[in-house]
């Protein structure tokens, strides 16, 4: 309708364009630093919260209020700052705005009293209607941008989760094979995710099936990575794993793990019965099997003794039982699911005397049938096992029975003297039932 007209219209939306464009990165980045605090600030909350004992029992309330404000603080400052930056091509454009509107009216009734132009007149009104119509959008988006960069981070936080690749099960093609239980390590090697050192180096064991090998070495010396290679929880080593010669990695993971048992030294139970959680990895199971996984693991004195017996319900995170009685749990917990393979890590070091008694005493019975690895540094409960593994920075330092250890073995050695050193001081008979944690 009129070129000049048009060229102010356009001209405003340009500028109107490049602010736009200008501040888009700028409020992405001041974005960024709101979701860098909240961050912070929640999971330092989730962190605290879920250490509430240790929080207490070391008295670090006041740090940890310290610690809460400060994140609080930088925060809200964040938001604060990016508000404040998020607000300005807003102000910048409304005047912009304006701009088109009224500039136009004015230019346009300039031309239309300067010349003689009688269809100008009309053709304004529809200007002026159209132009705003034009920018208005600019304007828009401005103040939008801070729910654009809001939604972009959020989208990109969930995909950081989303597109995390599943873990591969193989369960379409992975073999299923009936596990009798015999499992050995070919010089297998396998540094975690980021660490300098190996964790394992070149081990290489072989356990006939049906045997019971006991696993002893110092506080860091691999002994869990082989229970985790095991399990199939790291994919990554270098060497072979079979079980009755079958490689772990043609193996269906599923298939494998649910005829694995593994206690581990800390344990974590669901929240429910005491009877639905020893029978959470096999729900049809009767009571009776129940009873008697839980007479195995020498748990079923201090059940019978609980106020509802079997019924009786573990609160989250079960804190209305001891560490103990959780142990014994999980232990009966591993053993309803007869598995042909069972791993007891450190199993058993958190139990008096008394209930390691009962297990150790159950052990003949327990490993019936399967094969079983126990790893453990009080080398009384290793004594009776078929083979010893004596593990030292990653490597298998040397393998024997307990004699042929105690022969010639220095690690296994110092330990075993230095666990019965109160039998060759005073006490001979009997075997110690609980000799002093070594662990560094
Ligand atoms: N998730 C992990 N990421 C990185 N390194 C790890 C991880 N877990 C263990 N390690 C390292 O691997 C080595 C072996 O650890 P492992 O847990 O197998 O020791 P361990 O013999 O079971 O010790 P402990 O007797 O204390 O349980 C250690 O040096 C440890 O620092
Ligand atoms: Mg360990």
């Amino acid at each position: 309708m009129n070129a000049i007209l048009s060229l102010w219209v356009l001209g405003i939306a340009c500028v109107m364009f490049l602010v736009v464009l200008l501040y888009m990165p700028t409020i992405g980045r001041y974005h960024g630093k709101v979701v860098e605090a909240e961050t912070r600030k929640n999971s330092f909350l989730i962190e605290t919260v879920h250490g509430m004992r240790t929080v207490k029992s070391l008295a670090l309330e006041g740090s940890k209020r310290r610690g809460w404000d400060a994140r609080g603080a930088t925060a809200v400052r964040a938001n604060r700052n990016l508000a404040l930056v998020a607000n300005q091509p807003q102000t910048i454009l409304q005047p912009l705005e304006k701009l088109t509107y009224s500039g136009t009216l004015l230019l346009g009734c300039y031309m239309a009293l300067s010349t003689d132009q009688a269809a100008l007149a009309g053709s304004l009104v529809a200007f002026t209607m159209l132009a705003s119509r034009a920018t208005q959008p600019f304007v828009q988006i401005a103040g939008m941008l801070q729910q654009v960069q809001e939604v972009r981070g959020a989208v990109a936080q969930v995909a950081s989760i989303v597109n995390i690749p599943p873990e591969e099960l193989r369960s379409d093609h992975g073999l299923r094979p009936r596990f009798q239980g015999h499992i050995s390590f070919e010089d297998v090697s396998f540094r975690y995710p980021g660490a300098q050192n190996k964790a394992l180096d070149r081990v290489t064991v072989d356990i006939p099936r049906g045997s019971v090998v006991g696993v002893m070495g110092r506080s860091g010396s691999g002994k869990t990575t082989v229970t985790r290679l095991l399990q199939g929880l790291h994919q990554d080593y270098d060497g072979l794993i079979k079980i009755d010669g079958v490689d772990l990695r043609q193996m269906d993971i599923s298939h494998l793990r649910s005829n694995l048992g593994v206690v581990l030294q800390d344990n974590f139970l669901f929240s429910g019965t005491v009877r639905e959680n020893i029978a959470s990895a096999r729900a049809d199971a009767s009571f009776e099997e129940v009873i008697e996984a839980a007479r195995m693991a020498g748990a079923e004195e201090f059940i019978e003794r609980l106020p509802r017996g079997y019924d009786t319900y573990l609160a989250e995170g079960s804190t209305n039982i001891s560490g103990g009685q959780r142990q014994r749990i999980a232990i009966a917990r591993a053993l309803l699911i007869n598995p042909p393979i069972l791993i007891l890590d450190e199993a058993t070091s958190a139990l008096d005397p008394d209930s390691e008694a009962i297990i150790n005493a159950n052990l003949t019975r327990i490993s019936e049938g399967r094969t079983m690895v126990i790893i453990s540094h009080r080398l009384t409960s290793l004594v009776d096992c078929d083979i010893i593994v004596v593990m030292e920075r990653g490597r298998v330092y040397d393998v024997g029975t307990h004699e042929e250890l105690l022969q010639r073995c220095d690690i296994y050695r110092h330990l075993w003297f230095q666990q019965n050193r109160h039998q060759n001081s005073g006490v001979p008979n009997e075997r110690a039932l609980s000799g002093p944690d070594t662990r560094d």
